[in-house]
């Protein structure tokens, strides 16, 4: 079935270079992918995170309160939303995700951990535009963005997420976001290449659901994954590879790649927190203050207006 919302899938094979959106990877399989990648040893953002959280949870519970309600965008899970809740102590939780069944058991599942906490699940694709319920209270809003997933938008689509964001709250009201930094190539480029070839899989697994999804014949054997830094614009890329000839075909088109031409698939911005303030400021977050690891490969960064 060709869903019209698809059609970016089409359009994004037909350009040159072509491209795939990174949207794509989570599907049921590639979501389980993204969970093993979080393992790997390579792989630091997510248990940066977790450490820096737990090291600097009391400092940033006490920077954030008072907050009546958390609105966590790609909430996902809530399993990040749990420590923070139990933290903070709000009266409620909005989880805001695409993907509206696996929210709806997220949410279901802080609401049993967290006793007395009010929580709504809110199906919505917030690269597009927000709209939270009417009944949400608009004082005391914190929007919790974590996983340094802001890394997949290129500055101005960034800007316009923040931008929403801020739109999302009154003057009385914050972000906390995480951010992954600049550091060194090798490092970076191995979080994205892990030895044991998971990101590589994560990769070569969107070929698949863009199979099912457009009706393509991608053969994900004759792709190979590619992982940089591209230090010009300061982000990882992600590709795939052609490595050989090859010829795909979906219902009403068809594509040919010749032999080391690639498929662009994911952004990875890497920031500098001076980088970052701008960018928070331009879109009306104007006071920002962070919490990093001792490396300072990572941050937590509380936004207010
Ligand atoms: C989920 C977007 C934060 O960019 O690090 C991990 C996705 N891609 N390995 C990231 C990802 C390859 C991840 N984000």
């Amino acid at each position: 079935m060709l869903y019209p919302s698809h059609i970016d899938i089409i359009q994004g094979l037909s350009r040159h270079p072509a491209s795939i959106s990174p949207k794509y990877f989570y599907d049921q399989r590639g979501s389980e992918l993204f969970e093993e990648i979080t393992r790997v040893p390579e792989y630091y953002p997510t248990r940066t995170e977790y450490a820096l959280m737990r090291a600097h949870g009391e400092d940033i519970a006490q920077a954030v309160r008072p907050c009546a309600t958390v609105v966590e965008l790609g909430a996902g899970s809530c399993e990040k939303a749990r420590t923070l809740c139990q933290l903070l102590q709000p009266e409620r939780f909005v989880g805001v995700d695409i993907s509206a069944d696996f929210l709806r058991e997220g949410v279901a599942r802080l609401a049993s951990a967290v006793p007395g906490l009010v929580t709504h699940a809110v199906a919505a694709d917030i690269t597009q535009s927000v709209t939270l319920p009417a009944d949400i209270p608009r004082t005391g809003r914190l929007v919790f963005y974590p996983g340094s997933s802001i890394g997949n938008f290129d500055p101005p689509q960034a800007k316009a997420l923040l931008g929403r964001m801020r739109s999302l709250v009154d003057a009385d009201g914050a972000l906390l976001i995480g951010v992954d930094l600049r550091k060194e190539v090798s490092v970076l480029e191995a979080a994205y290449d892990d030895a044991a070839g998971v990101t590589a899989a994560f990769n070569l697994n969107v070929l698949e659901h863009v199979n099912r999804l457009i009706g393509s014949d991608f053969a994900a054997e004759a792709w190979e994954h590619r992982a940089f830094f591209n230090d010009a614009l300061s982000r990882i890329e992600m590709h795939l590879q052609a490595r050989e000839d090859a010829c795909v075909r979906w219902p009403g088109g068809r594509r040919d790649f010749a032999a080391g031409e690639r498929i662009h698939t994911e952004n990875s911005y890497k920031y500098t927190l001076p980088g970052f303030s701008a960018l928070l400021a331009s879109a009306g977050f104007s006071r920002a203050q962070a919490w990093t690891d001792d490396r300072g490969w990572y941050a937590m960064v509380h936004a207010r207006p």
